[in-house]
């Protein structure tokens, strides 16, 4: 495995898998890499000939209330893990390279309604961070297919409208969420949990499934939503929202939709945020 920093590195690198007829898989990541990156990348494997993994730290998806000095950064442990995979290229760019205006000058991709909702309302500006960079990142490394995972499910859907709006050509490829034995889904954030708060935690996926269980037994939207909001306080959260949505538009559903539903929750444990989400057709 190559590291790279500089954009005229990558490019070369890239046109020379290119000249041979290779296809490129793309996963881009903020680096802490858990097994949830890990099995993105085996997915990417499985998609293409070559695969290019990025670890930027992107600040202007970092809203002012978060602590983006404070996210993990565990570049000597990510290189590590990632040469013992089939990893070809970690692109790992500096702030500079990839904001060369500054970050407030840099255009800016905005996906409206499906950025606005939800994640959007807690994180004011965030996903215009992650749509900017990441078509940054598309425009750099070109893939044939980008993968992303099913824990950000609403990042997901803002990207496969990106690509399709924009009409990038490139395939969008999900994986699924990776857990804990108890539930939990891995997170770079799961390390600021202290011991309490880290019991607590499964209880936003179990409060999930309760939620599906509850909605399909006959119970109306509205009436299990309040009912999961109040379950998850109870065991501790500061809850932002716990919500039942049309998995693709993330719009309110009809009153007795059956299909293409998602259950989406995100709450504080002391400061560390957590978000998870389960289809319930799945
Ligand atoms: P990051 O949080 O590092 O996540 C990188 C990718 O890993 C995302 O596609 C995310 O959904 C996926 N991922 C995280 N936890 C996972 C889990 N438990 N199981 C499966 N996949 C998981 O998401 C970002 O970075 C950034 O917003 C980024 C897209 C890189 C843009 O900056």
């Amino acid at each position: 495995m190559q590291t790279v920093q500089e954009t005229a590195t990558l490019r070369a690198v890239i046109r020379s898998w290119r000249t041979q007829g290779q296809s490129l898989a793309f996963v881009p990541t903020m680096g802490n890499l858990h097994e949830g990156h890990l099995s993105l990348l085996r997915k990417a494997h499985d998609c293409a000939d070559r695969v290019v993994v990025s670890i930027f730290v992107n600040p202007t998806q970092f809203d002012s209330g978060e602590d983006y000095a404070r996210y993990p950064r565990t570049f000597e442990a990510d290189q590590a893990s990632l040469s013992g995979t089939d990893c070809d290229v970690l692109f790992f760019p500096a702030v500079e390279t990839m904001y060369p205006y500054g970050l407030e000058q840099s255009v800016r991709v905005s996906v409206p309604e499906l950025g606005g909702t939800l994640e959007g309302i807690y994180r004011v500006g965030h996903f215009d961070g992650v749509s900017t960079v990441v078509s940054k990142l598309f425009n750099l490394v070109q893939p044939d297919y980008a993968v992303f995972g099913e824990k950000d499910w609403q990042q997901l859907q803002i990207i496969r409208r990106l690509v399709e709006d924009l009409s990038l050509p490139i395939e969008i490829a999900a994986g699924p969420t990776q857990r804990e034995a108890d539930g939990l889904a891995l997170s770079s954030r799961n390390r600021f949990l202290n011991a309490q708060q880290r019991a607590r935690a499964p209880a936003m996926y179990a409060t999930l499934c309760w939620m599906r269980d509850n909605y399909f037994s006959g119970h109306t939207r509205a009436v299990v939503e309040t009912a999961a909001r109040a379950r998850l306080q109870r065991a501790g959260f500061e809850l932002d929202y716990i919500v039942i949505r049309c998995a693709t538009d993330l719009t309110e559903p009809e009153e007795y939709a059956r299909t293409g539903l998602i259950g989406l929750a995100a709450g504080h444990l002391g400061s560390t945020r957590l978000i998870d989400n389960l289809l319930f057709d799945a």
